[in-house]
């Protein structure tokens, strides 16, 4: 049997302009996905408390199998301390650990690189559109600055204290990239140039954090450009305000929006943006954003 786990990950700036060539930064968490995998006679059984982690983990058994060309009898079992449709990268991480734990099952030896491809055309093929930010931050870990066109993941070094608020609101990836696609397609002069801005916030803050600056304002610029775009809600504009007022340096949306997370840079006073997110009826996480990327935590051959 093999136990593998890999990190969820908050999308510090670019989400949804990625999905449109733009870069993103993107960081792993320290709340992993356990994929626990044996060998049995025939068959695939999959087991998972959550439906949609089920969905990816046999998307991602079935490409494994294709992509090596071996296949087994398979008894998989998905544990995961991170939160569904949460916009902290649930999906990704159970890809890319199942593919991971699969190969190993079929002595088959895969670079992070194929892990990554693979477990974006899992994310692909379940979801309709998704750019390959979440799987690769996954696999690989740490802080990357993406750049999707060239499938391109360049590691920042970075250590982000982040205070990261939980709605309590699932919402779907897939129809949140929907709804700018269809905003885009109906005010194309006015949707391309926000989502080009965006690119340009992301490529500044990755010149900021090279040099040990402030990210927070530009963080707060992003959150107004999803705003804009249709994906924050009420509740997520409450606790960025209410991390803001309680001395975050910046705050915004997390991930597609619509509910789920959002993030608060606050180094100082991370104790006091917690207790304001919990104050609005949320839950609020502190983590260090520098998580290990996808890796095997137990194998035991029989
Ligand atoms: C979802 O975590 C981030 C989005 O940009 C979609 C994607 O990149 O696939 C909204």
């Amino acid at each position: 049997m093999v136990i593998t786990s890999a990190p969820g990950k908050v999308i510090l700036f670019g989400e949804h302009a990625v999905v449109y060539g733009e870069p993103a930064l993107a960081g792993a968490i320290d709340r992993r996905v356990y994929v626990h995998a044996t060998k049995i006679p025939s068959g695939v059984k999959i087991v998972s408390d959550k439906s949609k982690d089920f969905r990816y983990a046999k998307k991602a058994v079935e490409l494994a199998f294709d992509y090596t060309g071996r296949k087994c009898g398979l008894d998989i079992k998905v544990d995961s301390e991170l939160p569904p449709a949460s916009g902290l990268g649930s999906s990704a991480a159970v890809s890319v650990a199942t593919i991971l734990a699969v190969s190993k099952l079929l002595g088959a030896k895969l670079s992070r690189a194929e892990i990554a491809k693979l477990g974006h055309r899992a994310e692909l093929e379940v979801q309709g559109a998704a750019s390959p930010t979440d799987t690769a931050i996954s696999t690989f870990g740490g802080v990357l600055f993406i750049q999707p066109k060239k499938q391109k993941y360049q590691r920042i070094n970075a250590t982000l204290p982040m205070v990261v608020g939980y709605t309590g609101i699932e919402r779907s990836t897939k129809m949140l990239v929907q709804n700018v696609k269809s905003l885009k397609e109906k005010f194309p002069e006015i949707v391309n140039p926000i989502i080009k801005d965006i690119g340009k916030i992301t490529r500044e803050a990755k010149r900021r954090l090279e040099n040990n600056e402030d990210v927070g304002e530009l963080m707060n610029i992003n959150h107004g450009l999803l705003d804009a775009l249709g994906v924050s809600t009420e509740k997520l504009n409450e606790l960025v305000y209410a991390a803001r007022n309680a001395g975050a340096k910046g705050a915004k949306l997390t991930g597609a929006g619509g509910g789920g997370c959002m993030i608060a840079y606050a180094p100082k006073n991370a104790e006091k943006v917690a207790r304001a997110i919990e104050k609005c009826g949320c839950a609020a996480l502190k983590t260090g954003i520098s998580g290990e990327g996808v890796r095997v935590a137990f194998k035991y051959n029989n």
